[in-house]
């Protein structure tokens, strides 16, 4: 009786011991992949043009979500939720590939949020903006 109780002892230090690694591991993963909680955030976000140049992308927080603004190459700019519409993951640019990625289950997007391969069901969401005087205001 005495070695159950040891192993009935045992066996919770364990599986605490699982849970608490489980925890340290899996937590950091949901943060970075989960989108951005609703905690409150600006409704409009004023944004230097300088600081996106050609083919680059700039994220950003905008009305407690994650948003992106792309210059895409030939200078067009596209302003985009950047929060996957298969299930909430935060899409990823690829410079390279010029191309947004998200990590969750491999879906891509072109530069306009256009879904090109993976399983999200529509395009990313355009964001309204406007430029003046070197600023661009989306919102
Ligand atoms: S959440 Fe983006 S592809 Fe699944």
């Amino acid at each position: 009786m005495e070695s159950n109780g040891r192993r009935t002892f045992l066996g919770v230090c364990l599986g605490g011991l699982a849970a608490a690694v489980a925890a340290v591991t899996v937590w950091p993963a949901y943060r970075y992949l989960a989108p951005r909680s609703t905690r409150a955030t600006a409704a409009r976000v004023d944004i230097p043009e300088k600081d996106i140049p050609e083919g680059e992308a700039k994220f950003f927080e905008f009305n407690g979500a994650s948003a992106v603004l792309v210059r895409k190459r030939g200078g067009g700019l596209i302003a985009l939720s950047a929060v996957c519409t298969h299930l909430g993951c935060i899409v990823q640019w690829e410079k390279d590939k010029q191309d947004f990625l998200c990590p969750c289950h491999g879906g891509h997007y072109t530069p306009d949020g256009v879904v090109t391969a993976g399983p999200p069901p529509k395009p990313l969401a355009k964001l309204p903006f406007s430029v003046a005087n070197g600023i661009i205001t989306v919102g």
